[in-house]
């Protein structure tokens, strides 16, 4: 009795195990940051939950994994990007500029260049027996790596990790309107004054020529390079370019409308913001535990994330921070890659944090830090205020946001980051409305049909059910730009203005002709 029991246990678990279709998915997020990694991560995590085999391109490899995962190691791309520039120093100096297209391009090259030479991935290109149900890739201003999707012959997703933008709305529907969508890399928050207006018109109508001037025309030459001898391998010819990148079957995009903006949406573009978030939060640390449950007055979590590191800071800032902080009567927990000497005895430096493990704790008060997405996203999670300290990318439309939303305040990264900083501190700690208005937002965000992490392999298992669903792609695609404008329109009643106004006045000289002359004898 008892063996039978075991054994009907067992035929249980294997039935719920196996019984659910697992797919075959192939995951790439070759972005060689720390936080590109952590979606990725939450991405493969949900999909292997739901009981998918997943391989995953990624150039942060984990050293274990479990059975359904297999990892392609494209730590390499990670080697190639080396003298990567952005950094805590060459910020403050002014040295780089991320918004400088002409230098963001030359990154991206080089990032392209490193995962189409990557010699892990063009082994599983290469081989003719690898097979997928969908290819599930991160877009980073690039749509080389639909590529995959042509070699594999399957249907891609897009995940966009920032809030929605006209740069990938436009491979699904269209271009969001610039009059209130600001490009990803721009400043400027809505609503929008008559000169940002303009400027981002000016952003898209500059991007978008040059384009078509010369960037496609790059990619689509590693694209018939790389890809079109693998697609020839395999027996088929390959898709033209300009329709594989219009042939996106969904974007996943790492938003919520609790953070960002209402924008109109297609009905392909699914925001599931917080998804890297897992329910199961990693234990705090025993001392950091203590610390957090005996702070009386409260605790400030300090973090500029993964890629600025405090080690490239001015010494006169260590000193200058740490003095600010010891003034305060609140328990600072500091991120620091370093240790540092006559440390107050109220603050704390931690080489690492569990970060979501600490905002989640009753006693923490105040979060400061760059303003990534996944910052933001987790403060609204845990409904904390923050001071944002935008250094680059999206991170500056992110804080303008939190301060226009109310419950953030921005410190600029300059050299006086530290009286600054004083400033927006008191200003947080006493003024409860940031509190406040956080964690309504935190309630906003909370308040979904079901969590992002089900929502996402719901849309993933959809898409490959629908055969790349095509009944999601709005026909705005396949609209030029002309006709959605009516500029045909405009030239029809161009035409018949100009036509009548000939032809009456062909009339007006036949019928009264004679008659002016008449007139002009008389007067
Ligand atoms: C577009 O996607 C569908 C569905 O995945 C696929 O059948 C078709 O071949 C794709 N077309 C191109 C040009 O890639």
């Amino acid at each position: 009795m008892y063996k039978v029991s075991w054994l009907f246990l067992i035929i249980l678990v294997n039935i719920i195990v196996y019984s659910s279709t697992g797919y075959k998915i192939l995951v790439a997020f070759p972005v060689p940051s720390k936080s590109h990694a952590i979606l990725g991560e939450g991405m493969v995590r949900h999909l292997l939950e739901a009981g998918h085999e997943v391989t995953y391109i990624t150039p942060h490899p984990k050293k274990t994994a479990p059975p359904n995962l297999r990892q392609i190691d494209a730590s390499a791309i990670l080697q190639n990007m080396t003298g990567n520039p952005v950094s805590l120093k060459t910020l403050l100096r002014k040295e780089v500029d991320l918004r400088d297209t002409s230098f963001f391009h030359k990154i991206l090259e080089k990032m392209n260049n490193a995962i189409f030479t990557n010699k892990n991935i063009l082994k599983l290109l290469n081989d003719p027996n690898e097979q997928f149900d969908l290819f599930l890739g991160e877009w980073f201003f690039t749509e080389l790596l639909s590529g995959f999707a042509a070699v594999f012959q399957c249907p891609y997703i897009w995940v966009s990790t920032v809030e929605p933008h006209w740069q990938i709305t436009r491979f699904i529907d269209e271009s969001l309107n610039p009059s209130y969508n600001s490009d990803i890399l721009s400043t400027n928050s809505v609503p929008l004054s008559f000169y940002e207006r303009v400027e981002e018109l000016i952003t898209q109508v500059k991007l978008t020529a040059m384009e078509k001037m010369y960037l496609n025309e790059k990619d689509e030459k590693t694209y018939t390079d790389i890809i079109g001898p693998l697609v020839a391998a395999r027996g088929r010819t390959l898709p033209p370019y300009s329709d594989l990148i219009y042939n996106v079957s969904l974007i996943l995009g790492n938003s919520h409308v609790s953070m960002g903006e209402a924008t109109r949406l297609p009905q392909n573009y699914k925001p599931v913001g917080g998804y890297h978030i897992d329910a199961n939060l990693t234990p705090l640390p025993e001392d950091l535990k203590k610390l957090l449950n005996e702070a009386k007055n409260g605790v400030i979590y300090f973090s500029m994330g993964s890629s600025l590191k405090s080690v490239d800071m001015p010494d006169d800032f260590k000193t200058g921070l740490l003095k600010l902080f010891g003034e305060l009567k609140q328990t600072v927990i500091w991120k620091f890659e370093e240790s540092l000497t006559n440390v107050p005895s109220n603050v704390h430096l931690v080489q690492w944090a569990p970060q979501q493990s600490i905002l989640a704790h009753s006693n923490c008060i105040l979060f400061i830090t760059h303003g990534g997405l996944l910052s933001t996203t987790e403060t609204i999670h845990f409904g904390k205020p923050i001071i944002g300290i935008p250094g680059f990318g999206d991170q500056f439309i992110n804080v303008n946001r939190m301060v226009k939303k109310g419950f953030g305040v921005k410190v600029d990264l300059t050299f006086s980051l530290v009286e600054d900083l004083k400033l927006a501190i008191a200003e947080i700690l006493s003024n409860p409305r940031y509190t406040k208005k956080v964690r309504e937002l935190s309630l906003i965000y909370h308040d979904r049909p079901v969590p992002p992490g089900k929502e996402l392999v719901h849309w993933v298992e959809h898409v490959i059910r629908t055969g790349g669903a095509p009944h999601l792609r709005s026909p705005a695609l396949h609209v030029p730009f002309w006709q959605k404008l009516y500029l045909d329109l405009l030239v029809v009643i161009i035409v018949v203005l100009y036509a009548t106004k000939i032809l009456l006045s062909r009339l007006f000289r036949l019928i009264f002709g004679k008659g002016q002359l008449n007139k002009k004898k008389y007067q």
